[in-house]
């Protein structure tokens, strides 16, 4: 698979060692910025320059919801979301997880988000939050982990398939493109522990 090229920023991120905390509600506008912010630099080029990356107030007003289990929501919220914080509280990303929300979700926990912010890409902080959201999921005793992804996001396809995750063969398309296609990665829970 052909992959983009975006080298190591050892510097920065040696100057910023992270740990992984739980999101609380009062993350919800940090995590909203954060989530923009990303989705802009991963997204416009698959979608386009008129791709916003989102309303942020809606953002953060979702975010809040999601954060304090609000079960109303038109959508399952994430059991846990899992933080990378620098010690200053600067967060370098996040990872959301819960029971998966497919139609037939079987005995499946899904990795619904993953966000690292382009400034710590390729330094290691999308391992280490990977790594605490599919403990989480073994722990919670799901024996299969699902996740979906834009079939166009070769750099988060490549992340997932160094960590081992394949292919399951379904598809479906994207909630905001309808013209562009997510797949759905799986692999064995016990296949995460480190
Ligand atoms: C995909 C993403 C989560 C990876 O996070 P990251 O912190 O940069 O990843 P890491 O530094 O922990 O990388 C771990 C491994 O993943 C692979 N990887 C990560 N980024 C890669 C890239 N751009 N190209 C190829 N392989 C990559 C590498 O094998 C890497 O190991 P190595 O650095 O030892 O070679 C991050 O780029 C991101 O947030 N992207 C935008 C949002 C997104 O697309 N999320 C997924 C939605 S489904």
């Amino acid at each position: 698979m052909l992959v983009p090229d975006n080298s190591r920023r050892y510097t920065e991120f040696a100057l910023k060692p992270v740990s992984v905390r739980l999101a609380t509600p009062e993350d919800a506008e940090a995590i909203a910025r954060l989530h923009v912010a990303t989705s802009l630099a991963a997204y416009r080029p698959i979608f386009g320059d008129d791709y916003t990356g989102g309303d942020i107030d809606e953002r953060i007003e979702s975010w809040r919801r999601m954060l304090v289990g609000d079960l109303t929501l038109a959508w399952m919220p994430p059991e846990k979301t899992y933080l990378a914080v620098t010690a200053d509280e600067t967060i370098a990303g996040f990872c959301a997880v819960g029971p998966s929300r497919d139609a037939e979700p079987g005995d499946d926990g899904e990795v619904m988000m993953l966000y690292i912010s382009p400034d710590f890409w390729r330094g290691g902080v999308g391992n280490l939050l990977f790594d605490s959201g599919t403990a989480y999921l073994r722990e919670r005793g799901f024996s299969e982990l699902i996740l979906w992804v834009l079939e166009d996001n070769v750099r988060a396809r490549s992340f997932y398939e160094k960590k081992g995750w394949r292919p399951d063969g379904a598809k479906k398309p994207s909630f905001s493109r309808p013209a562009l296609s997510q797949v759905r990665y799986r692999v064995k829970a016990a296949a995460t522990r480190a």
